[in-house]
Formats: C-alpha cells, structure tokens, sequence
C-alpha cells in the first residue's frame, strides 16, 4: 500500500514535469558556481523518510531504509551527490551535489515520503551555474588590440570605451562555458587608451590599453605605467626587442625582482608602477609594456623608446 502510493505519487510527478504546459511551483533558487560545490536546500517534518531527488526524467539521489538506493541513479550524477543523514532528524533532507557543470541547470525535484504517516510532498530547487569571468587577456596584434576571455557562463557581454566599432565571436567551448574574442583596429594617431569590459550579470573583469606617445631615448628616462593610483596586486615590466620579450621586472606586493640582463639599467620602480632607467644606450632602444593587474582590471601601457618619429613608433614591431 504505502509502496504503491509511493510509485504513483513518482508516476504523477514524473508525468506532470515532463508535461510541457505545467511548470512546477520553484520554491527555491540557488545560484552555483562552475566546479564547486552546490547546495540544494530541502526540508521537511522529520520521519521515517525516503528522499528522492530527481531532475525531470533523471534519478539524481534516493534514499530509503536508513541508505543510498543509487542503482537507478543517472551516470551524469554518479559520484556527485550527498545528504546530510546525521541531520535527517531535524528534517534536513538538502543535497550536496558537487563538481557543477552547465548541464546540471535545471530544476530539481525533492520529493520526500514518509512510511508512518504514510503523506509525501516535494519541493522544487532551481538551479542555476555561473562560470564567473576569472581573467582577461588584452593584446595588441599589429594593428588590431584583442581582448579575449573564457570559460564564462551564461553568455557574456563586451563592451569597449570609448565605443569604437570592434569584432566580437561568442562560442560555446566543449564544457558549454562561453569563449569570447573581441578586436578592434587601432587608429595610428597617438596617444590612444581603450578599454575592454566583458561581464555577465555576476561578474566582470576589465582591461586598459594605453598607447604612450613615443619617448627619445637619452641616458635616464622614467616610462609611465598607469596615471591614478589603483589598487595594485602585481606589476610586470616588459622589453619587446624584435620578436624577443625580455622580462625587466616583476612586482608582487612587496616582493620585487629586476631580471639579471636589466639590473644595471634600472633605477627603480615607482608606487605608480613607472619603470626608471639609467645608463641607456641604443641597445635598450625598443618597445615598453607595463602590464599592472588590479582584482578586476589590467592596465597595460605600452610606450616605443627610440630615435623615432611620432609616426612611425606606433607602427608594429
Ligand atoms: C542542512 O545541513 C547542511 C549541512 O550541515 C547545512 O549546510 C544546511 O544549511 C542545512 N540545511 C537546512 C535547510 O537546514
Ligand atoms: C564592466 O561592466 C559591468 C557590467 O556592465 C559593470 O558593472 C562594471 O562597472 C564595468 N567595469 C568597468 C571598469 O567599466
Ligand atoms: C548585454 O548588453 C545588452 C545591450 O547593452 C543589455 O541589454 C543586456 O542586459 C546585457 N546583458 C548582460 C548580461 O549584461
Ligand atoms: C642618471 O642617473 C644616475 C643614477 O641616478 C646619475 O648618477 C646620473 O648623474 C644621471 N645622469 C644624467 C645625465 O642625468
């Protein structure tokens, strides 16, 4: 009898969340984030329980006579779920489901029936997954600045300052996260700044890209990184000299290291991340990049030392 009522109360949900009209009444919703661990929040009258977690068609986690029954559960959930038993007594029957993909979205059903008073009632969690935007790359190609990131979900946005018209590809990586690619042509009139924005309703990360007018070189010069104070976490110095990048100096919170080759040539580095140099000759004649890296920007500046004219410094190296 009680089993009975138990299999038709299962038919009557399956039937009625696999219907295409009705949608069920959410009592929750829960925002997960990719690969971590997510909570499904479920409660009910504590009793002699079986718990059923499922998800549409799919068996995701069922419990019944004090242990897992895991035999009918989906592959896609296989070593991937967990109750809290000790806390079943309070009337706790929430699930661990860990390692979230895109493919776990959805809404998932906690019906729970209890055998003694023999009654059965289910809760419905929504779920969603957000890839947060965790880095974004920014370089100049020739002409063209990239501005490049992946791994995000749901789909993200860009956006360029000052608007400028740009090329942007969106497309879904194998895991259903989003890669996103933007370029813009750079116009060859000096000093020029961009920036980069690619954001989701939760998340965002951003990049400067500075176009310094160019320097003469002489013996001691100071090369500006960024103009305002910000919040800084790491700062890298780079030489660009034909097809060869040289490391000059990497800056992690107090921690600072100028690479061997550079060490005469280096006065010192500013609170501001300006790079001074001493003792230059034409062999440091070449291109600049600072790239300073905030929590949520990067300022990349990137200024060309030489016996050059303003136009043709900005011309690609
Ligand atoms: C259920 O127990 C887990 C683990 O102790 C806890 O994180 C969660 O908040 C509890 N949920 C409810 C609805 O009490
Ligand atoms: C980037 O875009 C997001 C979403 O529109 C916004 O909240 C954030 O302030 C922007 N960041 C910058 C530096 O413009
Ligand atoms: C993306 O940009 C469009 C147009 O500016 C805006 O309507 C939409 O709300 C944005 N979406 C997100 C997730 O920021
Ligand atoms: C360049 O800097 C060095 C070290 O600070 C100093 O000794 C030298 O006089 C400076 N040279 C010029 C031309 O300013």
């Amino acid at each position: 009898m009680e089993l009975l009522t138990l299999i038709l109360l299962t038919l009557w949900t399956l039937w009625t969340t696999t219907g295409g009209e009705w949608s069920p009444p959410v009592s929750s919703h829960v925002s997960c984030v990719f690969m971590e661990t997510c909570l499904l929040p479920c409660s009910f009258k504590p009793g002699d329980l079986v718990i059923d977690w499922s998800k549409g068609r799919m068996t995701v986690h069922i419990f019944d006579q004090g242990k897992d029954e895991l035999k009918d559960q989906d592959a896609s959930f296989r070593g991937r779920t967990s109750l809290f038993p000790e806390q079943f007594f309070v009337g706790n029957t929430s699930m661990q489901l860990f390692k979230v993909t895109v493919d776990d979205e959805g809404i998932y059903q906690c019906f729970v029936y209890d055998r003694k008073t023999d009654h059965g009632t289910d809760e419905y969690i929504h779920l969603r997954v957000e890839g947060p935007v965790k880095a974004l790359s920014m370089e100049q190609k020739g002409d063209v600045l990239v501005c490049s990131s992946e791994g995000i979900y749901p789909q993200p946005n860009v956006s360029w300052a000052p608007p400028s018209p740009h090329k942007t590809q969106i497309g879904p990586m194998t895991d259903r996260r989003f890669s996103v690619t933007s370029s813009l042509s750079l116009d060859v009139q000096p000093p020029q700044q961009y920036s980069c924005n690619i954001s989701t309703d939760h998340s965002w990360k951003s990049a400067t890209y500075s176009l310094q007018p160019p320097v003469e070189i002489s013996t001691n010069i100071t090369i500006p990184c960024v103009d305002s104070m910000v919040p800084e976490k790491s700062l890298v110095w780079t030489f660009n000299y034909i097809q060869t990048i040289q490391l000059i100096v990497v800056r992690s919170g107090a921690e600072v290291t100028y690479t061997a080759p550079w060490r005469p040539f280096v006065e010192g580095v500013s609170e501001r991340g300006s790079l001074s140099l001493k003792e230059l000759s034409q062999e440091q004649e070449g291109v600049y990049v600072c790239e300073l890296h905030t929590d949520d920007t990067t300022y990349i500046s990137r200024t060309v030392l030489g016996h050059t004219a303003p136009g043709e410094a900005h011309s690609p190296c």
